[in-house]
C-alpha cells in the first residue's frame, strides 16, 4: 500500500507534530495534525492514512485507505458505521500487555501484602503476626486471551500464580491452566478464583458478559477492570459487591467516561477508581507503533495489528 497523505486527529496533535519534526522521518510523505475539533470534511479527502484515538463526529471515508487506532480498543472508531470493506483498521497495542500487567499486579500485591492492615496498624503502634500470603496459592482468571490478556497471565503466572482464561471461543493457549468459552457457565475450580480480571475489548459479543449470573459464581474475590466498562453489568456488580461475592473492585474503565459527579463507584468503599491509565499511549510509543505499521504495510510485510472487522478486534 502506498500511503501519501497522513492525518492525525488528535488531542496529542501538537506532541507528535513535534515528534516527527524532531525525528525527521517526513521523506516524500505530506502530514496534517489536527485535534478532533479541527479536522474538516477537506482533511478527509486530502488524507490517505487517517490516525486517531476515535471517529470525530464529522468523520467520512474521503479517500482515506487505512485508518489506525491510537488506542488498542476500536470501539469508538467502529460505534455505529458501515465499515467501508477496502478501508484497512489496524490498532496500537506496543507496551499495553506489560503496563496493564503492572497495573494488575500492583492492586493484587497489595491485597495478598496486606498493606491497608499494616497501615492501619502502624497509626495504632499495633504489633501483631499477621503473615502474607504468597502468590502461590492464589488463582486468577483473565476475561480475554488476546495479545494483552495473555502478558497479563503470564506477568501472574511467573509469580506462581494460578491463571484460567475465558474467551469467546474457549479456545486452549499458553500460559492459561486452561481456558473457558465465556458462552459456557463458569466450572467450580475457576468460580474458587481469587482475582477476576476483565481485558476483554468491547464488541456486541462482550457487550454485559460480566452479567449477574457470572459475578455471583464467585466467593470473595477481588475484580479488576482494564478492559472496558460496558463489558460489566453494573447493577450486577454494586449488588455482587454488597453480598460479599466480590470483595473489591478495582475499576479502571467504565461506561461514561469521566465518570460522572454522582456515580456511586466514586465513593463505595469496596472500590477503588482510577481514571483509565492502566495502559495509556504516550505520544512516542503512539507514533512508534504506527511507523512501524506504515513501515511494514509500504513494505507488503503482513501487520500484526489489523483489526478482524468480523470480530471487532
Ligand atoms: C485504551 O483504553 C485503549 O484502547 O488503548
Amino acid at each position: 500500500m502506498k500511503i501519501s497523505t497522513i492525518l492525525f486527529a488528535s488531542p496529542m496533535a501538537k506532541d507528535i507534530e513535534h515528534i516527527f519534526n524532531s525525528k525527521k522521518v517526513a521523506g516524500d510523505k505530506q502530514f496534517r495534525f489536527r485535534t478532533e475539533e479541527e479536522v474538516t470534511e477537506d482533511d478527509y479527502k486530502w488524507a490517505d492514512a487517517f490516525i486517531a484515538f476515535k471517529r470525530p463526529p464529522n468523520f467520512s471515508f474521503g479517500n482515506i485507505k487505512w485508518v489506525h487506532s491510537f488506542g488498542a480498543g476500536v470501539d469508538k472508531i467502529l460505534k455505529d458505521i458501515d465499515w467501508k470493506e477496502d478501508v484497512l483498521l489496524t490498532r496500537t497495542v506496543c507496551s499495553f500487555g506489560q503496563r496493564m500487567s503492572e497495573y494488575c499486579l500492583s492492586y493484587i500485591l497489595r491485597d495478598v501484602q496486606n498493606h491497608l492492615r499494616y497501615e492501619k496498624m502502624q497509626a495504632e503502634k499495633n504489633w501483631k503476626l499477621a503473615a502474607p500470603t504468597p502468590l502461590q496459592e492464589k488463582q486468577a482468571v483473565v476475561y480475554g486471551t488476546g495479545v494483552i490478556g495473555r502478558e497479563v497471565a503470564e506477568t501472574l503466572a511467573s509469580f506462581g500464580m494460578t491463571v484460567y482464561g475465558v474467551s469467546l471461543s474457549g479456545t486452549q493457549k499458553e500460559p492459561f491452566r486452561k481456558v473457558y468459552s465465556s458462552k459456557e457457565p463458569l466450572n467450580d475450580a475457576v468460580a474458587e478464583a481469587n482475582y477476576v480480571i476483565n481485558t476483554m475489548p468491547l464488541t456486541n459479543e462482550t457487550r454485559k458478559v460480566l452479567n449477574k449470573d457470572v459475578l455471583t459464581r464467585w466467593t470473595d474475590a477481588v475484580f479488576i477492570n482494564v478492559g472496558r466498562g460496558e463489558s460489566v453489568d453494573n447493577e450486577a456488580l454494586l449488588q455482587a459487591l454488597d453480598n460479599g461475592h466480590i470483595r473489591q473492585a478495582v475499576l479502571d474503565v467504565f461506561e461514561s467516561e469521566p465518570l460522572p459527579q454522582d456515580d456511586p463507584f466514586w465513593s463505595h468503599p469496596k472500590v477503588i477508581v482510577t481514571p483509565h491509565i492502566s495502559a495509556v499511549t504516550t505520544p512516542e510509543e503512539g507514533v512508534d507503533c504506527f511507523l512501524n505499521t506504515l513501515y511494514k504495510l509500504e513494505n507488503g510485510e503482513a501487520v500484526g495489528n489489523a483489526v478482524d472487522l468480523n470480530r471487532g478486534f
